[in-house]
This record gives structure tokens, C-alpha cells and sequence, in this order.
């Protein structure tokens, strides 16, 4: 189980994240909607502090911090517990995508290399990228390369997998393949926290959806209670702007 409590973030004494509490079960999908600015990326790059939070609890099955009392273990620990799928892929350019995906199981999870190819190329063959590990990020499509930043994420095991607007960054046309990889996962129980600003993904993948506004969490429930029937005037106004199809 993953347990957010009280998380505070303030960017030059701005709050961005006033207060955030939140439970993500094992094995489950949660997705983390609402307007741009309202702390989404903030929050989940809080989890494995690539942000710290000025007060706040974080706890990831046996590992976690307290941010009034963070140790350097701390930092080692969320980061081997969490991946994270970023925007922009994050992939090494100079690496083929085979190095890209197994160089954190061989640096980080101290594995041979033999061992770090194998897995590799298990999880290549799950995105169905297989065929593609002696190439380079350069050669592949958008939608390739962010399949083969969730194989590398996927390889490393993690308690959870972390996404950041995983298919903002591609055309169109790319987003569907890198949806699908996406569902691939969820249906096999891995546990995720994914923000995106696709509607009705978010509507298909999630067990549990967050409407966040303004640093805090304004509603959750599951898909059906907040995107059928939410109740707060909030969420419903975030909601209907997206159906006429403004412009978040
Ligand atoms: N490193 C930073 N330094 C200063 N301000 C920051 C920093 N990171 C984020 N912010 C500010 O915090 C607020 C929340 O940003 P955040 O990126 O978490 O929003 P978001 O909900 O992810 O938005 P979007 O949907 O546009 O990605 C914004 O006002 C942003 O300008
Ligand atoms: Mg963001």
C-alpha cells in the first residue's frame, strides 16, 4: 500500500500543495486529474522525492519518509521503490534501446549484465519492442520510445510505477499505442499513479480517479463516481469544460 499524509510543497513561498492525503492499494491503477498548475506533477514527483515536501508523510509498502526527519537512506529507498515515466522519455541517446532499458538493473539492482539483458528483453517483448533493443531512441517514433521508457520502468519491478502525462508529448496518432501498453499493464495488477489529461483513459484504467484543484484533492471516488455522478461543483465544472472540449 502506498500512503500520502499531509504533504506540503511550497515553491518560493507559494504553496502548491496544501495538504495532500491519499491511499493507493496494491495492484491498483490511480489517476490523478484537474486543471494545469493545480500540483499534479509536483505531488507525484513528491512520492520519490525528485521534489521534497516541507512536511508531509510518505510511506511505500515497507519504505518511506517523514520530511521533518529525511535521511539520506530515505532518498535511496523511494527512488528503488518507484519508477517513473516522464513526458519526454528520458532515454539515453548514446545508448541502444536494449543498454537504456537494462543499465538500471545493472547499475542500480547491482545484477550481471548477462541477468540485466534478460530481463530486459522480457520486458521489451511486453511493449512489443523487441525487435527494436540494437537500436537507437534516435530511429524509434515517439510512441516507441515512450513504449521503451515503460519497458525500462517495467524491468526495474518497481512498487509502483509513476507517470507523468505519459503521451502529452506525442502526435495524435502515437497516443493510442502508448495507451494500450499502459492498459496492457494495469490489467496485470501492476500499481500505478498516472497523471494525464486523457478523459476517457483515465475513465477505462482507473480503479481510482483524484480531481486535484489548486494543491489540494477536491474529489475522489471511482471512475464511475466522479466521472458520472461527481458531486462537487468543481469537479463537475473541470469535467463539462472538458466535454465542450476546451481547453484546460
Ligand atoms: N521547480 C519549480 N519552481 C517553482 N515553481 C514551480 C516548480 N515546479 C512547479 N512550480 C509551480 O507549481 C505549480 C504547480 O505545478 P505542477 O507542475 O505541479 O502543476 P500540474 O498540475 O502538473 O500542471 P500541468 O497540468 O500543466 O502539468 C505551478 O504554478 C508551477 O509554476
Ligand atoms: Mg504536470
Amino acid at each position: 500500500m502506498i500512503s500520502l499524509k499531509n504533504i506540503h510543497k511550497s515553491f518560493n513561498d507559494k504553496e502548491i500543495l496544501k495538504g495532500i492525503d491519499l491511499t493507493v492499494q496494491d495492484g491498483t491503477t490511480t489517476v490523478i486529474i484537474g486543471p494545469s498548475g493545480s500540483g499534479k506533477s509536483t505531488l507525484l514527483r513528491c512520492i520519490n522525492l525528485l521534489e521534497t515536501p516541507e512536511i508531509g508523510e510518505v510511506t511505500i509498502n515497507q519504505v518511506g519518509y517523514n520530511a521533518k526527519h529525511l535521511k539520506k537512506k530515505d532518498y535511496l529507498d523511494v527512488r528503488q521503490a518507484t519508477a517513473f515515466v516522464f513526458q519526454n522519455y528520458g532515454l539515453f541517446e548514446n545508448k541502444t534501446i536494449l543498454e537504456n532499458v537494462s543499465i538500471g538493473l545493472s547499475v542500480v539492482q547491482k545484477k550481471t549484465k548477462q541477468e540485466a539483458h534478460r530481463i530486459a528483453q522480457e520486458a521489451l517483448e511486453k511493449v512489443g519492442l523487441y525487435d527494436k533493443k540494437d537500436q537507437y531512441p534516435r530511429q524509434l517514433s515517439g510512441g516507441q520510445q515512450q513504449r521503451v521508457a515503460i519497458a525500462r520502468a517495467l524491468a526495474l519491478h518497481p512498487q509502483v510505477i509513476l507517470f507523468d502525462e505519459p503521451t502529452s508529448a506525442l502526435d495524435p496518432e502515437l497516443v493510442g499505442e502508448v495507451l494500450k501498453v499502459i492498459k496492457e499493464i494495469s490489467d496485470e495488477h501492476t500499481t500505478m499513479i498516472i497523471v494525464t489529461h486523457e478523459m476517457e483513459f483515465a475513465n477505462q484504467i482507473g480503479d481510482q480517479i483524484v480531481f486535484m484543484e489548486d494543491g489540494q484533492i477536491v474529489e475522489e471516488g471511482s471512475a464511475k463516481d466522479i466521472f458520472e455522478t461527481p458531486k462537487k461543483e468543481r469537479t463537475k465544472k473541470f469535467l463539462a469544460r472538458y466535454r465542450d472540449n476546451y481547453i484546460i
